[in-house]
Protein backbone atom coordinates (compact mmCIF):
# COMPACT_ATOMS: atom_id res chain seq x y z
CA UNK A 1 0.00 0.00 0.00
CA UNK A 2 1.38 3.61 -1.03
CA UNK A 3 2.00 6.23 1.71
CA UNK A 4 -0.80 7.98 1.02
CA UNK A 5 -3.05 5.17 0.85
CA UNK A 6 -1.91 4.10 4.91
CA UNK A 7 -2.43 8.18 5.95
CA UNK A 8 -5.97 7.63 4.89
CA UNK A 9 -6.60 4.43 6.62
CA UNK A 10 -4.86 5.83 9.71
CA UNK A 11 -6.94 8.88 9.41
CA UNK A 12 -9.85 6.81 9.06
CA UNK A 13 -9.03 4.88 12.07
CA UNK A 14 -8.05 7.09 14.25
CA UNK A 15 -11.72 8.84 13.38
CA UNK A 16 -13.39 6.09 14.97
CA UNK A 17 -11.39 5.32 17.44
CA UNK A 18 -11.60 9.08 18.90
CA UNK A 19 -14.64 10.16 17.87
CA UNK A 20 -16.58 9.83 21.24
CA UNK A 21 -13.58 10.42 23.07
CA UNK A 22 -13.83 13.72 25.30
CA UNK A 23 -11.80 15.42 28.04
CA UNK A 24 -9.83 17.34 25.59
CA UNK A 25 -8.55 14.34 23.62
CA UNK A 26 -11.38 13.77 20.98
CA UNK A 27 -10.44 13.53 16.95
CA UNK A 28 -10.41 17.56 16.63
CA UNK A 29 -7.81 17.53 18.44
CA UNK A 30 -5.75 15.19 16.35
CA UNK A 31 -7.75 17.00 13.62
CA UNK A 32 -5.52 20.30 14.59
CA UNK A 33 -2.33 18.54 15.59
CA UNK A 34 -2.31 16.81 12.51
CA UNK A 35 -2.42 19.74 10.19
CA UNK A 36 -0.06 21.94 12.87
CA UNK A 37 2.42 19.63 12.33
CA UNK A 38 2.46 19.25 8.70
CA UNK A 39 2.37 22.89 9.11
CA UNK A 40 5.87 22.81 11.28
CA UNK A 41 7.36 19.69 9.13
CA UNK A 42 7.38 21.91 6.17
CA UNK A 43 8.96 24.93 7.44
CA UNK A 44 11.24 22.78 9.52
CA UNK A 45 12.15 20.42 6.62
CA UNK A 46 11.17 16.97 8.18
CA UNK A 47 9.77 13.95 6.79
CA UNK A 48 5.80 14.95 6.55
CA UNK A 49 4.75 11.56 6.26
CA UNK A 50 6.01 10.36 9.57
CA UNK A 51 4.90 13.63 10.92
CA UNK A 52 1.63 13.11 10.51
CA UNK A 53 1.54 9.53 11.11
CA UNK A 54 2.91 10.42 14.45
CA UNK A 55 0.42 12.86 14.95
CA UNK A 56 -2.43 10.50 14.07
CA UNK A 57 -1.48 7.72 16.35
CA UNK A 58 0.56 10.05 19.27
CA UNK A 59 -3.20 10.33 21.77
CA UNK A 60 -4.44 6.48 20.57
CA UNK A 61 -4.36 5.30 24.26
CA UNK A 62 -3.09 8.13 26.35
CA UNK A 63 -1.43 7.07 29.63
CA UNK A 64 -4.13 9.87 31.12
CA UNK A 65 -7.03 6.93 30.21
CA UNK A 66 -4.33 4.29 29.87
CA UNK A 67 -2.86 2.29 33.39
CA UNK A 68 0.11 0.83 30.81
CA UNK A 69 2.57 3.40 29.63
CA UNK A 70 3.65 1.10 26.65
CA UNK A 71 -0.06 0.99 25.46
CA UNK A 72 0.10 3.84 22.95
CA UNK A 73 2.69 2.32 20.98
CA UNK A 74 1.96 -1.42 21.26
CA UNK A 75 -1.73 -0.11 19.70
CA UNK A 76 0.69 1.86 16.72
CA UNK A 77 2.41 -0.66 15.83
CA UNK A 78 -0.03 -3.63 15.27
CA UNK A 79 -2.09 -0.70 13.28
CA UNK A 80 0.73 0.09 11.18
CA UNK A 81 2.12 -3.56 10.51
CA UNK A 82 -1.58 -4.31 9.35
CA UNK A 83 -0.46 -2.53 6.32
CA UNK A 84 3.15 -3.91 5.92
CA UNK A 85 4.61 -0.26 6.86
CA UNK A 86 8.38 -0.65 6.53
CA UNK A 87 10.41 -1.89 10.07
CA UNK A 88 12.28 1.06 10.56
CA UNK A 89 8.69 3.42 9.96
CA UNK A 90 7.22 1.99 12.43
CA UNK A 91 10.01 2.06 14.70
CA UNK A 92 10.73 5.81 14.38
CA UNK A 93 6.60 6.99 14.81
CA UNK A 94 6.18 4.29 17.95
CA UNK A 95 9.17 6.26 19.31
CA UNK A 96 7.09 9.30 18.44
CA UNK A 97 3.78 7.83 20.34
CA UNK A 98 6.40 6.75 23.28
CA UNK A 99 8.18 10.08 23.87
CA UNK A 100 5.60 12.31 23.35
CA UNK A 101 4.09 12.97 26.58
CA UNK A 102 4.46 15.82 29.20
CA UNK A 103 5.30 14.06 32.24
CA UNK A 104 6.31 17.00 35.09
CA UNK A 105 7.23 20.03 34.58
CA UNK A 106 10.65 19.11 36.52
CA UNK A 107 10.48 15.87 33.95
CA UNK A 108 12.62 16.01 30.79
CA UNK A 109 10.82 14.44 27.68
CA UNK A 110 13.52 14.96 24.87
CA UNK A 111 11.96 13.85 21.50
CA UNK A 112 15.47 11.91 19.48
CA UNK A 113 14.44 12.99 15.72
CA UNK A 114 13.28 16.28 13.86
CA UNK A 115 9.86 14.49 13.13
CA UNK A 116 9.60 13.94 16.84
CA UNK A 117 10.34 17.44 18.00
CA UNK A 118 7.99 18.68 15.05
CA UNK A 119 5.01 16.40 16.47
CA UNK A 120 5.82 17.55 20.35
CA UNK A 121 5.81 20.92 19.28
CA UNK A 122 2.21 20.41 17.62
CA UNK A 123 0.93 18.75 20.58
CA UNK A 124 1.92 21.18 23.23
CA UNK A 125 0.99 24.15 21.25
CA UNK A 126 -2.51 22.89 21.12
CA UNK A 127 -2.29 22.85 24.50
CA UNK A 128 -1.98 26.45 24.35
CA UNK A 129 -4.02 29.88 23.47
CA UNK A 130 -8.24 29.73 23.54
CA UNK A 131 -7.94 25.97 22.79
CA UNK A 132 -5.65 25.26 25.47
CA UNK A 133 -7.92 26.75 28.26
CA UNK A 134 -10.90 25.59 27.04
CA UNK A 135 -9.36 21.94 26.77
CA UNK A 136 -7.86 22.40 30.68
CA UNK A 137 -11.33 23.20 31.49
CA UNK A 138 -13.21 20.29 29.79
CA UNK A 139 -10.02 17.72 31.27
CA UNK A 140 -10.50 19.70 34.92
CA UNK A 141 -14.09 18.56 34.87
CA UNK A 142 -13.25 14.95 33.80
CA UNK A 143 -11.25 14.92 36.57
CA UNK A 144 -13.77 16.11 38.99
CA UNK A 145 -11.02 18.81 39.38
CA UNK A 146 -12.14 22.82 40.92
CA UNK A 147 -11.61 25.43 38.82
CA UNK A 148 -9.91 27.31 41.36
CA UNK A 149 -9.22 27.29 45.13
CA UNK A 150 -7.11 29.55 46.87
CA UNK A 151 -5.84 27.22 49.13
CA UNK A 152 -4.03 24.88 46.59
CA UNK A 153 -1.30 26.53 45.42
CA UNK A 154 0.54 25.03 42.48
CA UNK A 155 3.15 22.27 42.56
CA UNK A 156 6.04 21.95 40.65
CA UNK A 157 6.79 17.93 40.12
CA UNK A 158 10.14 16.17 40.04
CA UNK A 159 8.82 12.82 39.05
CA UNK A 160 6.44 11.88 36.57
CA UNK A 161 4.51 9.99 39.55
CA UNK A 162 3.70 12.95 41.28
CA UNK A 163 2.36 14.74 38.74
CA UNK A 164 0.26 11.70 37.52
CA UNK A 165 -1.17 11.61 41.30
CA UNK A 166 -1.22 14.70 42.44
CA UNK A 167 -4.52 16.74 43.59
CA UNK A 168 -4.92 20.47 41.80
CA UNK A 169 -7.10 22.91 40.04
CA UNK A 170 -7.53 23.58 36.52
CA UNK A 171 -6.10 27.29 37.78
CA UNK A 172 -3.27 25.71 38.91
CA UNK A 173 -2.74 23.69 35.76
CA UNK A 174 -1.52 26.76 33.72
CA UNK A 175 1.26 27.40 36.28
CA UNK A 176 2.40 23.86 36.59
CA UNK A 177 2.42 23.00 33.27
CA UNK A 178 0.89 25.70 30.34
CA UNK A 179 2.67 28.75 30.97
CA UNK A 180 5.82 26.65 31.04
CA UNK A 181 5.24 25.27 27.12
CA UNK A 182 6.57 28.40 25.23
CA UNK A 183 9.98 27.67 26.57
CA UNK A 184 9.99 24.10 25.93
CA UNK A 185 9.17 24.26 22.21
CA UNK A 186 11.44 22.31 19.84
CA UNK A 187 11.72 24.11 16.74
CA UNK A 188 11.89 28.29 15.90
CA UNK A 189 8.32 28.16 13.74
CA UNK A 190 7.09 26.75 17.08
CA UNK A 191 8.12 29.73 19.19
CA UNK A 192 7.01 32.24 17.12
CA UNK A 193 3.20 30.75 17.49
CA UNK A 194 3.50 29.29 21.12
CA UNK A 195 4.14 33.62 22.42
CA UNK A 196 0.82 34.39 20.81
CA UNK A 197 -0.97 31.76 22.43
CA UNK A 198 1.06 32.38 25.81
CA UNK A 199 0.20 36.36 25.68
CA UNK A 200 -3.29 35.50 25.65
CA UNK A 201 -3.71 32.81 28.22
CA UNK A 202 -1.52 35.41 30.15
CA UNK A 203 -4.78 38.44 29.53
CA UNK A 204 -7.13 34.96 30.75
CA UNK A 205 -5.37 34.68 33.85
CA UNK A 206 -5.06 38.44 34.94
CA UNK A 207 -9.02 38.91 33.89
CA UNK A 208 -9.56 35.79 35.98
CA UNK A 209 -8.07 37.40 39.16
CA UNK A 210 -9.21 40.73 38.81
CA UNK A 211 -12.82 39.36 39.09
CA UNK A 212 -12.02 36.52 41.38
CA UNK A 213 -10.27 39.18 44.09
CA UNK A 214 -13.19 42.23 43.00
CA UNK A 215 -14.95 43.13 45.96
CA UNK A 216 -13.25 41.57 48.87
CA UNK A 217 -13.64 44.47 50.90
CA UNK A 218 -17.77 42.66 51.16
CA UNK A 219 -16.25 38.87 51.74
CA UNK A 220 -18.11 38.30 54.72
NI1 LIG B 1 -2.26 15.08 22.27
Amino acid sequence: MDRAAVLQKTQEYVHNKLTNQGAGHDWWHIYRVQKLALYLAKKEGADSWIVQLGALLHDIADWKFHEEEEAGPQVARSWLETWSVPESSIDHVCEIVRDISFKGAGVPTPMATLEGKVVQDADRLDALGAIGIARTFEYGGYKGQPTYDPHLSPQFHKTFEQYKTKRSTSINHFYEKLLRLKDLMNTPSAQAIAQQRHTFMEQFLEQFFLEWTAYDDEAP
